[in-house]
């Protein structure tokens, strides 16, 4: 049995995900929660003939606990997203609270499932995660992870709109938070390897950190990415089944996870290609790419901190 949840089911993201995860057959139990709507898309979704058992809760009559309870996967697209003008951050105020509470649920009624975080900022929501679980003594930082995957896709289309190569083939790591100048795409490191001079680079390194604003300009007013992220978030979900369930080796996908501080030389939380049983270096970076990652730690920190301070005392 393997039950996924996704909280804040029925949003911009929330929708498409939970159809794209309805399509996976590993899933038998996908449970839909929101503070509105979730029981009309899980009816809606429970039509569809693939295995999953699909139920939708809502916050009264324990909602939170009964959607969490057995969960094996947990997504969270829950919170308001940005509008043109706004930067990730701005969007803290509203979305901590949120992810908090949805945290002490996870901690009270499945503290040993596998966490994918959506809502933004990322930075410092992944912080809020692991603070909270840490505060009931069931932190797993193997099992914790910011969903960046959005930002490797992007890098994958943009690289190949350049080079004309097939864009499912284009491997790009992408390391760092998930904002700005904290997303640091690795092009040394593309497989298959790809020759760009200096000023494709500089633009493509651009354009990947700032792909997000395009989506949202676009909109006007609309909200930001919700179908390519849909995508993005159910392939993360689909390696971390096909490692746990399947027991598939060699799987790597980037993501946002805490990292012992003691252990990496004071950068708490950094993304890298990891695997669920193991973190990989970020191997050999050029000098380019270390500016890179020189420009994105203070604002990485400050961004961890705050989500660290949110939990300790509330601010
Ligand atoms: P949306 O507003 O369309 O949907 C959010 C959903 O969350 C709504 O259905 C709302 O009712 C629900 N919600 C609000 N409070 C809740 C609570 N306490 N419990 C459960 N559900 C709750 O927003 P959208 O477009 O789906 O974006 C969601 C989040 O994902 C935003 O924070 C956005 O910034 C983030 N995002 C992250 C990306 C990434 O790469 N990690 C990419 C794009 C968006």
């Amino acid at each position: 049995m393997v039950k996924a949840v996704v909280l804040g089911a029925a949003g911009g993201i929330g929708q498409p995900l939970s159809l794209l995860l309805k399509l996976n057959e590993v899933i038998t139990e996908l449970a839909l929660y929101d503070i509105v709507n979730s029981p009309g898309v899980a009816a809606d979704l429970s039509h569809i003939n693939t295995p999953a058992k699909v139920t939708g809760y809502l916050p009264p009559n324990d909602g939170l606990k009964n959607a969490l309870t057995g969960a094996h996967l947990i997504v969270i697209p829950a919170g308001v997203p940005r509008k043109p003008g706004m930067t990730r951050d701005d969007l803290f105020k509203i979305n901590a609270g949120i992810v908090r509470d949805l945290a002490t649920g996870i901690a009270q009624h499945a503290p040993n499932a596998y966490v994918l975080v959506i809502s933004n900022p990322v930075n410092s929501t992944v912080p809020i995660v692991v603070e909270v679980l840490k505060k009931h003594g069931v932190f797993d930082p193997k099992k914790v992870f910011g969903v960046t995957t959005l930002d490797v896709v992007r890098a994958s289309t943009f690289t190949s709109s350049i080079s004309g190569s097939a864009p499912q083939g284009v491997r790009v790591p992408v390391v760092g938070g998930h904002s700005g100048v904290t997303i640091i795409p690795l092009l040394s490191q593309i497989s298959p390897r790809h020759e760009f001079t200096h000023e494709q680079i500089e633009a493509l390194t651009k354009r990947i950190q700032f792909g997000g604003d395009e989506v949202v300009k676009a909109k006007d007013g609309a909200g930001s990415a919700t179908l390519s992220m849909a995508q993005a978030g159910a392939r993360f979900s689909s390696s971390i089944l096909n490692a746990t369930v399947k027991g598939e080796a060699g799987i790597v996908e980037p993501s946002y996870v805490h990292l012992d501080a003691d252990k990496e030389g004071g950068s708490q939380l950094r993304k890298t290609p990891s695997g669920v049983a193991k973190i990989n270096s970020l191997g050999d970076i050029n000098e380019y790419e270390k500016k890179l990652l020189e420009a994105a730690i203070p604002e990485l920190r400050t961004n961890i901190n705050k989500g660290v301070s949110f939990i300790a005392d509330g601010s």
